[in-house]
């Protein structure tokens, strides 16, 4: 069922972050993009205020990857994946951190709906760019980032997700271990001589490509761009070369 990440033309590996609190602003922006990305990328601010049916209507024109990352116990993702996959996203994703129940009843829950017809992949994320190795020892993790995003992948791998959600930076070692067809989604990226606002670890297009990634995130420097569609171009044209 996951296409092959090498069959994935460079438009269709472009995520567009669509970071707006209302579904107004959401489609504009859509709509601006149409046709020059692979898919749009609902976060948890723009689904709590529009919800579902909002995510329906803009799944009827591009792609959706909905990033709720959930985090429970197994019965309730299960159950909160039930209700979402009802939408039929492109993507959806879940927290590495719960737990192997957890990811194997998440896993359950995907491979039903594709079972029925759907084309839901599920990811599993990793260590957000957020945690740092400061904050990771607070949460009483020692060791690198990069360390831990590695075994979360292996076990979001065992459980059976189609991939994960990670840095640029660890893509390639994750691709080694879990084997190139396991999806790498990267956000944290920025064109070259881009703002790096508040990503840590950031990767142009191309070299994200090239440490494996499947798709790339980006946010801002397209939804910011004053020409959002030749932002978007720049992007594609970048991940050509
Ligand atoms: O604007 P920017 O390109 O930084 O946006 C990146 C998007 O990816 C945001 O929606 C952000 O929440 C998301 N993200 C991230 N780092 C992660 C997971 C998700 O930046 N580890």
């Amino acid at each position: 069922m996951s296409s092959l990440p090498s069959a994935l033309t460079p438009r269709q590996r472009l995520v567009v972050a669509l970071d707006v609190p209302t579904a107004r602003e959401a489609l504009a922006m859509a709509e601006r993009l149409s046709g020059r990305v692979g898919m749009l990328k609902v976060g948890l601010e723009l689904f709590c205020a529009e919800g579902p049916a909002f995510v329906k209507k803009l799944q009827t024109r591009v792609p959706v990857f909905l990033d709720l990352k959930l985090h429970d116990i197994p019965t309730t993702v299960r159950r909160a994946l039930e209700a979402v996959l009802k939408l039929d996203p492109r993507l959806v994703n879940v927290h590495v951190q719960g737990g192997p129940a957890m990811l194997e009843a998440a896993v359950e829950a995907v491979r039903a709906h594709r079972a029925a017809g759907g084309c839901t992949e599920l990811l599993g994320v990793t260590v957000l760019t957020s945690l740092d190795r400061e904050a990771l020892a607070a949460l009483g993790h020692a060791g690198l980032p990069e360390d831990l995003a590695l075994a979360y992948a292996k076990l979001a791998h065992q459980a059976g997700c189609d991939g994960v959600v990670c840095s640029a930076w660890e893509a390639a070692a994750i691709g080694e271990t879990c084997g190139e067809g396991f999806h790498r989604l990267t956000p944290g990226i920025r064109p070259p001589g881009a703002a790096i606002q508040d990503q840590a670890r950031v990767m142009t297009p191309a070299q994200a490509l090239k440490q494996g990634a499947t798709w790339l995130v980006v946010g801002r420097p397209i939804t910011h761009a004053e020409d959002p569609a030749a932002a978007a171009e720049a992007i594609v044209a970048e991940m050509q070369q």
